[in-house]
């Protein structure tokens, strides 16, 4: 299976990440740690997380150099408004103790306005992220970030950025994906268009982990191949051609989820298809006022 995906920009971004979502402060760093000494080269964090101070203190405490780790973070919903951009990507880069991002998301096609509480919805940027989009443009040729992408877009919202007259197009969309939200239309648009999908939650996160791993399809295949449950969801991410952002804290299974392995045709489709067979659910799925997902 292949171990990086190449992007336009020539950058090769390593296939399996270490995800930082909810990884708990006072843990986060050892996870990043292990990671890294596990041979991870991948971290995937965002500003919204809370524990990019932490990453970046990890980071530096490996010894490992800068430039051979793909560091990924995302802007958060506050700050789509081009002048609140910059500095909120300065106070990540501060904090991860690097001065440019191998990859910044916009985190949500969904903008609020800056620092209201209770929130509010800034329609004008949420149903428009062109504005958005050039300031990240400018930031790219700044230095400060390498990649820029999206996350949580579905196809409607990329083709309404993707209209207007971009500089750089878009070449990643976070998005969950896992056994219960399997997305294979969205899967295969992206790949038509050259947009690399990445998986969150692709064990189906905290809630839904261990009912995900025991589904009989899967258990069958880890048997069959003399692997861990995982470890086969891992390996099916990148055989279908995603990037993949496992989470965990616990030292033996950030080692365990890096062990990928490519499925047999016939168990691949095993499990492909018991996917695509049910309804699908999102385990994350906020209500923001905003219709997200059409
Ligand atoms: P923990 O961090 O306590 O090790 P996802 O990547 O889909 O968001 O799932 C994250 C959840 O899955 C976390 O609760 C994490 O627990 C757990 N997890 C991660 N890797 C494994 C594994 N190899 N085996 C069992 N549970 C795992």
């Amino acid at each position: 299976l292949p171990t990086s995906y190449t992007l336009p920009s020539g950058d090769k971004i390593p296939s399996v990440a270490l995800g930082v979502w909810r990884a708990e402060k006072g843990k986060v760093g050892d996870a990043v740690k292990t990671a890294l000494n596990a041979g991870y080269r991948h971290i995937d964090g965002a500003w919204i997380y809370g524990n990019e101070a932490e990453v970046g203190e990890a980071l530096k405490e490996s010894g490992v150099p800068r430039e051979d780790i793909w560091i990924t973070s995302k802007l958060w919903n506050d700050f789509h408004a081009p002048e609140d951009i910059e500095p909120v990507l300065d106070e990540s880069l501060s904090r991860l103790g690097t001065d440019y991002l191998d990859l910044y998301l916009i985190h949500w096609p969904v903008a609020f306005k800056k620092g209201k509480i209770p929130r509010e919805v800034d329609w004008d940027l949420t149903n428009n992220s062109y504005p958005t989009w050039q300031k990240l443009e400018e930031l790219v040729e700044k230095g400060k970030i390498r990649n820029i992408g999206v996350s949580n877009f579905n196809i409607r919202r990329i083709q309404n950025l993707t209209a207007n007259p971009l500089k750089i197009k878009p070449v990643i969309n976070q998005v969950e994906l896992n056994y219960w939200n399997p997305q294979p239309e969205l899967l295969k648009w992206s790949k038509q268009n050259g947009i690399l999908l990445e998986a969150y939650s692709p064990l189906g996160s905290a809630e839904r982990v261990k009912e995900t791993l025991q589904v009989p399809e899967v258990k069958k295949i880890a048997r069959v191949l003399g692997i861990t449950p995982a470890q086969v969801y891992i390996s099916w991410h990148v055989q279908r051609g995603t990037a993949v952002l496992p989470k965990s804290v616990t030292p033996s299974r950030v080692e365990e989820n890096l062990q990928i392995t490519r499925l047999p045709e016939h168990l691949f489709d095993l499990l492909e298809n018991a996917a695509n067979s049910h309804k699908p659910v999102r385990s994350v799925d906020p209500h923001w006022g905003v219709d997200i997902w059409h």
